[in-house]
């Protein structure tokens, strides 16, 4: 990855933990991760709403520099949306990151590329980062449509929103095929495909942005595949799902450092 951009290491818990093991799982971090590593790399957790008052409060009181972070948000600010969350909820909660449009909520709750644009809106809006997702599906793998899906993805998501505000987010790049299989893209697919993102990102946006804007890899990211994800050029940071559940996992991801790929 390049020097000037940061690295972010982004554990998205999805539905798992209750507020009790959240807890516990953050102590464990807080222990495992080490001042050296933050001074390198920013880190983030993303844990189920019901969670993040009572990460949020670990986080405070211990000091630990761990960003908090949502796995979405509603667009609106307030109003009849029974069972929703609104962004500005999120920053009261000092919540940071906001990741929008991950393939799960597209594929099982049919987010539309619009959806995903008025959500990154409305979490730019409360003054926190998206972490816009994207990705192809196996079939389009196959079928020579990845780059093109992407790129109609990025299209949609990014709609509109200001050239300042793209250089400060996160773009992810899951490969749904990818996610919680155990199969990974090689690195080399995978650093392909975030150029790709970055290219389009200059295209509309100009190159200014698509040399800031952070890009992560996610799909089975493991201790043992991160050093070399991470040595990719394009690539500055992983989204973590299921090794993110546990604290030496994790811990050991944000240490990538320390291994050889
Ligand atoms: P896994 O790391 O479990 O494959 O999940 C990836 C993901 O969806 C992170 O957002």
């Amino acid at each position: 990855m390049s020097a000037e951009r940061r690295p972010l290491i982004s554990g998205n818990w999805k539905m798992n933990h209750n507020h009790l093991e959240a807890i516990q799982l953050v102590q464990k971090l807080a222990y495992a991760i080490e001042r050296d590593d933050y001074a390198v790399a920013d880190v983030s957790v993303h844990p189920p709403f019901t969670d993040l008052r009572s990460v949020q409060t670990v986080l405070q009181a211990d000091q630990v520099p761990i960003a908090l972070g949502a796995q979405t948000t509603h667009e609106a600010e307030r109003g009849a949306f029974t069972g929703e969350v609104s962004a500005p909820m999120l920053a009261k909660l000092d919540v940071s990151y906001v990741i929008v449009g991950h393939s799960e909520r597209r594929a099982l709750f049919g987010e539309t590329d619009a959806d995903v644009n008025a959500k990154a809106r409305a979490v730019l809006g409360a003054g926190m980062t998206p972490i816009v997702c994207v990705g192809e599906t196996l079939d389009e793998r196959v079928s020579g449509r990845a780059e093109l899906r992407v790129a109609e993805q990025l299209t949609g998501s990014l709609a509109g929103l200001a050239a300042a505000a793209v250089a400060d987010l996160v773009i992810a790049y899951e490969p749904i095929w990818a996610i919680g299989t155990g199969e990974t893209a090689t690195p080399a697919d995978a650093q392909q495909m975030c150029r790709h993102v970055r290219s389009r990102v200059a295209e509309a946006f100009g190159d200014g942005p698509a040399a800031s804007v952070r890009i992560q890899y996610g799909g089975s990211v493991k201790p043992g595949n991160t050093p070399e994800v991470m040595a990719q050029p394009d690539i500055d940071g992983v989204l973590v799902g299921g090794a993110s559940l546990d604290a030496d996992d994790f811990a050991r991801i944000v240490k990538y450092r320390l291994y050889q790929p």
